[in-house]
């Protein structure tokens, strides 16, 4: 596991831009992974940057998200759905049947979880996966608990999560309890993992997943026995370390 802190969030999404800008040069095809939330947002726009410049192309490339709310459909705002289309998918020449994001309005969430991880793996697996952490040390939305789960699955959301994204809804009752999420095993299962956290709010879960110990309470240590697995920090965020 790489450590690299970086004065800003800004630089540190820059780094993790310029890794995942090196994976699909080197191979157009690539399989990314890829994550929501507010912390790849620099990345994805350094992406497009990068895209616009005519440096990147990403009419080969393929990517699967790691996860969606339970009952949004692809057009509610708040969805991932929605999310990647408007800070990423829009604006390179990805091919929307090469992008990918779990169903979670599907009235068979199991059943759409275990094809999720089945074309994963036909696609060859995740050549390289982006993830964001939660305060709780979440990756995806495989929230605190007492064990690692291997597969895609659907996740009831702990309070803090439900907390934490608040922000994006209205109100806190209109946070989705639930989400379909791609397991560790995907995960782990990736070449090479980039996870970036800034602020000062993720300081606590960077501590535990580098320096605690290697427990489904933190679910973010996992990646401490992944070989390529890379963090990208901001000061605040290594404060703890
Ligand atoms: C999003 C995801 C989550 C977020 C995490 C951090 O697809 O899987 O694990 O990465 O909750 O979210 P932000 O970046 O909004 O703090």
């Amino acid at each position: 596991m790489r450590i690299c802190v970086f004065d800003t969030a800004q630089q540190a999404c820059k780094a993790a831009a310029a890794m995942i800008a090196s994976q699909v040069i080197r191979k157009p095809n690539s399989v990314l992974g890829l994550a929501t939330g507010s912390s790849p947002i620099p990345a994805y726009q350094e992406l497009i940057r990068l895209y616009r410049e005519g440096i990147l192309d990403f009419s080969e490339t393929i990517t699967y998200n790691l996860d969606e709310y339970v009952g949004l459909t692809e057009q509610h705002p708040c969805s991932y759905h929605f999310f990647m289309q408007d800070q990423l998918f829009d604006h390179i020449n990805i091919r929307k049947e090469n992008t990918h994001v779990p169903d979670g309005h599907s009235e068979h969430l199991d059943e759409t979880a275990r094809a999720y991880d089945e074309a994963i793996c036909a696609a060859g697996g995740i050549d390289m996966q982006l993830l964001g952490i939660g305060r709780n040390g979440h990756i995806g939305f495989n929230e605190p608990g007492s064990q690692f789960i291997y597969g895609c699955h659907v996740v009831n959301l702990s309070q803090s999560t439900i907390e934490a994204n608040t922000r994006f809804f209205d109100s806190e009752k209109d946070v989705p309890r639930q989400a379909i999420s791609l397991g560790i095993g995907s995960i782990m299962q990736a070449k090479t993992v980039l996870l970036i956290a800034t602020g000062k709010d993720k300081a606590q879960a960077v501590h535990d997943s580098i320096l605690g110990d290697v427990t489904p309470q933190v679910q973010a240590s996992i990646l401490r026995t992944h070989p390529e697995a890379i963090f990208f920090l901001d000061r605040d965020a290594a404060a703890l370390l």
